[in-house]
């Protein structure tokens, strides 16, 4: 069964692995302020830079991590964006995001008190759209061509769930 657990600094070298190139990092971590060559010592440094920011790691029993994501709250409290979505790329399509993302919307709902939860997901990322699709997120909108990826623009989906939505 996946869980998640919070992110300890060791679980950083594994994630970093997990990204490939500019454009899966640009895909994965959007405008997170990221550069390609990808290290650790990247996340630890935006984990430094926003405490306020919870980093959790998939894992199954005590197994080494499966996959990262994050809950970034604003400053009242009731808007939690959600992201930093990646599983290692061997434990891919066995339902280890979608088990991932699902806890981490039950952590920013029940324990953060979240009254909506949200995040951007560009357009050519159609499988990561049918997950959140799948877990109930609804599209807001489309920021248009909003970042330059190895000279091609991209555009992002915006995307969020209300609480009374995920209750149900
Ligand atoms: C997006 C991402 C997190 C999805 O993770 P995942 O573990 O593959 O997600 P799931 O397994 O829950 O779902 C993926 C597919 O597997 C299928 N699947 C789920 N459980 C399954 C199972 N037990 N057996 C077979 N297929 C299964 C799902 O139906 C889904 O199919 P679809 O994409 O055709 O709709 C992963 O592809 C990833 O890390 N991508 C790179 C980073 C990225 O794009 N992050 C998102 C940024 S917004």
């Amino acid at each position: 069964m996946i869980e998640i657990r919070g992110f300890r600094p060791e679980d950083a070298a594994a994630v970093a692995s997990w990204v490939d190139g500019p454009a899966a990092l640009a895909t994965w971590s959007g405008n997170s302020g990221f550069g390609w060559p990808f290290d650790a010592g990247q996340l630890l440094a935006l984990r430094a830079a926003q405490p306020g920011r919870r980093m959790f790691v998939a894992v199954e029993g005590d197994g080494p991590p499966l996959g990262l994501v994050t809950l970034l709250p604003d400053r009242p409290g009731w808007v939690v964006r959600l992201g930093l979505v990646i599983v290692a790329p061997a434990g891919r399509g066995r339902g280890a995001g979608a088990a991932m993302v699902g806890e981490a919307l039950r952590v920013a709902f029940e324990e953060m008190g979240a009254h909506r939860v949200d995040l951007g997901v560009y357009l050519h990322n159609t499988g990561a759209t049918r997950l959140y699709e799948r877990l109930g997120f609804r599209h807001e909108g489309v920021r248009r061509e909003m970042t330059l990826v190895e000279g091609e623009w991209w555009s992002a989906a915006d995307m969020s769930i209300l609480d009374r939505e995920w209750r149900r």
